[in-house]
């Protein structure tokens, strides 16, 4: 087996199994999970009907999907770029469907990576854990940035020296961020695209957070939008992935798509035609349905506004709970260690959150998820609001 594989880490899940094993939860109290970030709500109506059409059923499972898509899937995708981020993309290519951006951002890295000696992969730190082991099997090293409380959890790119960049064949970015939910300023962006030119890397942005915010008015920015401000012609060097698993309340659909950069993404398409993870034609029929209709996605977003809302003063009375720019997790500071705080709360209050150090690597500062415990809002609101108040009293009665 590739040797490669020995240097992977255990899944974050995998290491909250085994963190918990031995401990019996209070019985009294029903498991409330608040540490895996899996959207609940309801999935759009018209995309379950969609779905459950025995025509559409039929003539899907009768066909092998081509890698690039239908045509009606590609254009409803270029027509949402336009509308969120005022992207102009053509559907043949400047879009690919993937089945789902775990599988592209992975595979991406096999594809880009391999034109410099010694490759490195940027990436952030703490961070969503495919990237990871996208640039080590790729046979590139992950080159990790801290996300610190102290500089509000923004990523220090300007301090990356240039022979850092100069290695670099992907840089990873996740705005909002998984699990910060900082969103990466407008600024810094347009920087880091001019450092793409300078250096020959290709930025990878995972944004698939970017349609879960808390200010109806004010949506993250993305990539293409700030490819767009700079003037760089074509994308050149960016690649967004989008998903309908938060956007649309969809993980299990397996549907998104990654856009930009024309021939990059030729490359990355010839990769995928060996790769084989096309999307099912009913599948592309329903994602199309879901990323041409906004009205199930200001709904979504209610929803979790309405648990932030009721949440956050809640956890302010015990923790410093800052909101997230986007995506639908709290990054609770605890100030005691994550995992001893993790494990005594499943004792205590049968409540799970996932402890920040598992989502992150230690670095010369130490590992900048400690000390932090991950808290995704996912169950319905009265669950997460007790669990809140249960854990507020319960940390109240720790100090
Ligand atoms: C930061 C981040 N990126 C990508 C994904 C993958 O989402 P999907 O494969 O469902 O599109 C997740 C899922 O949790 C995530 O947190």
């Amino acid at each position: 087996m590739n040797p490669r594989l020995s240097q992977l880490h255990d899944y974050p899940f995998q290491r909250l199994a085994a963190l918990l094993d031995g401990i019996s939860p209070a019985a009294h109290r029903p498991h409330v999970s608040l540490s895996i970030g899996e959207p609940k709500h309801e999935p759009p109506a018209a995309v379950v009907e969609c779905l459950a059409d025995r025509q559409r059923l039929s003539e899907g499972l009768g066909a092998y999907p081509a890698t690039r898509g239908i045509r009606e899937l590609r254009e409803a995708i270029c027509a949402w770029l336009e509308r969120r981020f005022g992207a102009e993309l053509d559907p043949e290519r400047g879009v690919l469907p993937v089945s789902g951006t775990r599988e592209a951002l992975f595979s991406f890295a096999q594809a880009a990576v391999g034109a410099k000696p010694d490759p490195l992969v940027v990436l952030p730190n703490p961070f969503y854990q495919i990237y990871e082991g996208a640039a080590i099997l790729s046979g590139a090293a992950p080159h990790y940035l801290n996300a610190e409380a102290d500089n509000d959890y923004q990523l220090d790119f300007e301090a990356v020296p240039d022979t850092v960049w100069a290695r670099t064949e992907v840089l990873y970015l996740c705005s909002p961020g998984n699990p910060t939910g900082k969103v990466i300023p407008p600024a810094t962006q347009r920087w880091l695209i001019e450092q793409a030119h300078r250096f020959d890397f290709v930025i990878a942005a995972d944004e698939c957070y970017s349609e879960v915010h808390l200010d109806e008015d004010r949506p993250p920015t993305g990539l293409l939008r700030e490819s767009d401000a700079l003037g760089n012609p074509g994308y050149a060097r960016c690649i967004v992935f989008h998903s309908l698993s938060k956007r649309s309340s969809l993980p299990g659909l397996r549907s998104g798509f990654v856009a930009g950069d024309a021939s990059l993404l030729e490359r990355y398409y010839q990769h995928r035609t060996y790769q084989g993870a096309a999307l099912p034609v009913h599948v592309q029929q329903a994602s199309a349905l879901a990323w041409r209709d906004e009205a199930h996605v200001r709904q979504n977003r209610a929803l979790y506004r309405a648990k932030f809302e009721a949440a956050a003063p809640l956890l302010n009375t015990a923790f410093d709970a800052r909101l997230p720019d986007g995506g639908f997790y709290f990054w609770l500071p605890t100030d005691e260690d994550d995992r001893e705080f993790a494990r005594a709360l499943y004792r205590d209050l049968n409540i799970t959150v996932l402890p920040g150090s598992f989502l992150g690597r230690e670095s010369e500062a130490g590992n900048p998820g400690a000390h932090h415990v991950r808290i995704a809002l996912v169950a319905p609101q009265a669950e997460c609001i007790e669990a809140v108040e249960h854990l507020v009293d319960w940390r109240r009665s720790r100090c």
